[in-house]
């Protein structure tokens, strides 16, 4: 049956309530999609987005059964599910891999319009890293099962409440000597988490939308320069030292070992490489946007913590 044109216009945003999820939630609302958030915590949705906006559905990626109920209303899915600390069956393979490809094969079983799947620059089935070739794998799974789906890739993004800068934020004003990953030259490319969610919505809006998008900010930066841009607008008087690699890495292996895990050894791994968009894949331009610069992303992120 011919779904009607309301219907086409549903979407699922599964990791809806995440820092990237909430995001394209509010910008598809904005571009007039009926949308559903699927997470294991759907109450969360509600106290995001107020009960009326959005309707909120209890999925678990990992469970084929709630996935079915879950993806059976919509006629477009969005994958935003992240796991970045393996614990018990939570591992990269399960989340990454075999969930990835779980979504992908629900949705091309139920008759999906569009499958967009979010993963990140640098993903590589070849990788040594567990979370890094998980990523890979990942996507070639989706593809495998849902050819015409759009796989997104974002750089590392920024916002008010993420974990990057502003875990930076409070170490340059924390420590009077910032210890770097290695010597601080690992290119990359932050970018506005919004940029990402409006470029997630406008995929959806298109309706052709290309294989692969690899979305990174207007500017590549040293990590060590990054630093000192963060510092510099917190007013901080940071001094930075290098610290090796196989160092980060052995104290990595005793953090996973504590129960928040401040840092894990694939974080370090993704710290040694670049991660910068690709010049040979479509991206922001593609899509018309004009990404946001990050000192702005950094200036919001202080204004909102000096208003706490
Ligand atoms: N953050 C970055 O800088 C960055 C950079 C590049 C790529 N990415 C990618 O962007 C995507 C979104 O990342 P994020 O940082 O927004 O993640 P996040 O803030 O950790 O949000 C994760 C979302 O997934 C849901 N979720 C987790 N496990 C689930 C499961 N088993 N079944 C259903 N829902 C589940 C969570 O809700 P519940 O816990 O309630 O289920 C939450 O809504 C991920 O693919 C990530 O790898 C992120």
């Amino acid at each position: 049956m011919a779904l009607t044109k309301r219907e086409t216009r549903s979407v699922l945003v599964l990791g809806g309530t995440g820092f990237l999820g909430r995001r394209v939630v509010r910008h598809l609302l904005r571009r007039g999609f009926e949308v559903r958030s699927g997470s294991r915590h759907p109450e969360r949705a509600h106290s995001i987005f107020g009960k009326a906006a959005v309707e909120a559905i209890r999925a678990d990626v990992t469970d084929e059964v709630s996935l079915n109920a879950a993806l059976a209303r919509s006629a477009n899915v969005i994958n935003a599910v992240s796991l970045y600390v393996e614990h018990g069956e939570q591992t990269f393979d399960a989340i990454h891999v075999r969930a990835a490809a779980r979504v992908a094969r629900v949705a091309r079983d139920v008759g999906m319009r569009q499958l967009v799947h979010i993963s990140g620059i640098g993903s590589d089935p070849l990788s040594r890293s567990d979370y890094i070739s998980a990523r890979g794998r990942g996507e070639n799974a989706v593809r495998e099962a849902f050819p015409g789906a759009t796989i997104v890739r974002p750089a590392v993004m920024v916002g008010p409440d993420d974990a990057f800068l502003t875990t930076i934020a409070r170490l340059v004003r924390l420590l009077p000597v910032y210890p770097l990953f290695g010597d601080g030259k690992t290119r990359l490319q932050p970018v506005h988490v919004e940029d990402v969610a409006e470029a997630v919505a406008r995929v959806l809006d298109s309706g052709d939308s290309a294989p692969c998008y690899e979305l990174g900010g207007p500017r590549v930066y040293l990590y060590r320069d990054l630093v000192k841009t963060v510092a510099r607008q917190s007013s901080a008087h940071t001094v930075t030292v290098p610290i090796p690699f196989v160092f980060w890495s052995m104290i990595a292996r005793l953090a996973e070992e504590l129960p928040s895990v401040p840092l894990t050894r694939n974080q370090v791994e993704l710290m040694r490489r670049d991660n910068v968009a690709a010049a040979d894949l479509p991206g922001f331009a593609q899509l018309a946007i004009e990404p946001a610069a990050i000192e702005d992303a950094i200036q919001e992120m202080l204004d909102q913590k000096s208003q706490r």
